[in-house]
């Protein structure tokens, strides 16, 4: 019978590469805890109903990508393509406004999207992001395009480019509706049939073609269909930023895959992330999500960086933190009647604070200083047939290759030191 294999799509979190996991989750939490931003964590399924009518009906992630079962209970259920509905959800059921507006939140964890997996692109992902609830001003926006940027600065991922758009607000894109619509109308024989289909549902999605960029290329731009009041509200997010120190490209072409942004969009790119893979992230205003949910009108603004994509750069960028090794000390055993001393005096290390590895398995000394050297110890602690009948231990220094015997209540500090002790050059 041939090994169950992974699901097509999916990664495993293996033990070398999860310290650089675990850096890039505590990287995000310090920095946007600095900003004020607190951890929320929401269902990793929900009811179908909060996409479709969330993230809308006609996106590729609604109509094609979303992971959606009925349950025992005849119930719809989905896999979160995302994390915004559900954490906006999780506040305002919570009640969480009611205390200090805006909320501030960050979260992280699985998404998933059933889209043809490829480099940066998996069925399930990882993202971490905040969302800044309850109120609506620029000086939001920045504050949340700044967060993310000065996270990925924290990464060290250099060479990133910010673009931001307004899509205005719901008057803007109607007038912007007509006008795609006066654009795309007599080309329709040439569109692929996505976008045919598309083209009376939702134009704007056809900017974001996948299949053929050309038509896109010379539709007109939101910019242009601006209300006063929205252009002045962009002006005064692309000053802030300016202000912040944040060098921003505008993108006019820039729409997003969602349709719940309304006012400003923005996108983290990377060149060295390929195609239509180049956003490590992105994110906006969305004002009218949650009334679209039923709870009450209430703006917010956050954004979402993609796990695998973050670390794919930092890896190819080498700012990844080297891994620790698995512990500091390995405690042998030489011989089966020694293993309940050994298994002991590995007790009173960790009490102290080290990290120590038992090896009191009935295999020889040998192959055990082997895998004490493999598994990164800096101390192996030896007790045999006669350290065990003196009261004593024998203490390695696995990177020096020197040993000495101490008394068991001098350990602690025999392993300290030997710990401490500078690296052979
Ligand atoms: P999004 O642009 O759909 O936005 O996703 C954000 C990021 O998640 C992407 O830029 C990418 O790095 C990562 N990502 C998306 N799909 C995949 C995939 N199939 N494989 C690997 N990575 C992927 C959102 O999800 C919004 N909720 C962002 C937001 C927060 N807007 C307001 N607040």
């Amino acid at each position: 019978m041939p090994p169950i294999a992974a699901p097509r799509g999916t990664n495993d979190l293996l033990p070398d590469a999860s310290s650089a996991w675990r850096w890039l989750h505590e990287t995000h939490a310090r920095v946007v805890e600095s900003f004020g931003y607190r951890l929320v964590d929401s269902p990793i399924f929900e009811h179908t109903e909060l996409f479709e009518r969330g993230v809308g009906t006609s996106t590729d992630v609604v109509e094609k990508q979303m992971y959606t079962f009925t349950d025992r209970g005849g119930r719809s259920l989905t896999l979160r393509p995302e994390g915004t509905a559900g954490v906006l959800r999780a506040v305002m059921a919570g009640n969480a406004l009611a205390e200090v507006r805006p909320a501030r939140v960050h979260y992280a964890g699985p998404m998933f999207r059933s889209e043809r997996p490829q480099k940066g692109r998996y069925h399930q992902f990882q993202q971490v992001g905040i969302e800044c609830i309850g109120e609506r001003a620029a000086e939001l926006d920045v504050e949340v395009i700044e967060a993310g940027w000065r996270f990925i600065t924290a990464l060290g991922l250099a060479d990133v480019d910010i673009q931001v758009n307004s899509l205005g607000d719901l008057e803007d894109r109607q007038r912007f509706r007509e006008a795609l619509l006066a654009y795309y109308r007599p080309l329709a024989d040439r569109l692929c049939d996505d976008c045919r289909r598309r083209l009376e549902v939702n134009p704007l999605r056809l900017l974001d073609c996948k299949r053929d960029a050309a038509p896109a290329a010379a539709a007109p731009l939101i910019t242009d269909s601006l209300s006063a009041t929205s252009a002045a509200y962009f002006d005064d997010v692309l000053s802030g930023l300016r202000a912040a120190g944040i060098a921003a490209t505008l993108n006019p072409r820039l729409v997003r895959g969602l349709d719940y942004y309304a006012h400003t969009a923005f996108e983290y790119w990377h060149g060295s992330l390929q195609g239509s893979q180049n956003a490590l992230g992105g994110g906006g205003r969305y004002d009218g999500l949650a009334e679209v949910l039923g709870f009450a009108s209430t703006p917010a603004t956050g954004y979402a960086l993609g796990v695998e994509r973050l670390l794919l750069v930092a890896r190819q960028m080498a700012t990844v933190p080297p891994s620790p090794p698995a512990c500091e000390a390995v405690v042998c055993s030489v011989e089966p009647p020694q293993a309940a001393i050994a298994a002991d005096l590995a007790r009173q290390l960790r009490e102290a604070g080290l990290r120590v590895v038992l090896d009191a398995l009935d295999r020889k000394l040998d192959r055990k200083l082997r895998a004490a050297d493999r598994l990164g110890a800096s101390a192996a602690v030896i007790v045999g047939e006669d350290e065990a009948r003196d009261g004593m231990a024998t203490v390695r220094d696995l990177r020096q290759r020197t040993q000495r015997r101490v008394g068991v209540a001098g350990l602690v500090a025999a392993v300290r030191a030997t710990l401490a002790s500078p690296v052979a050059g």
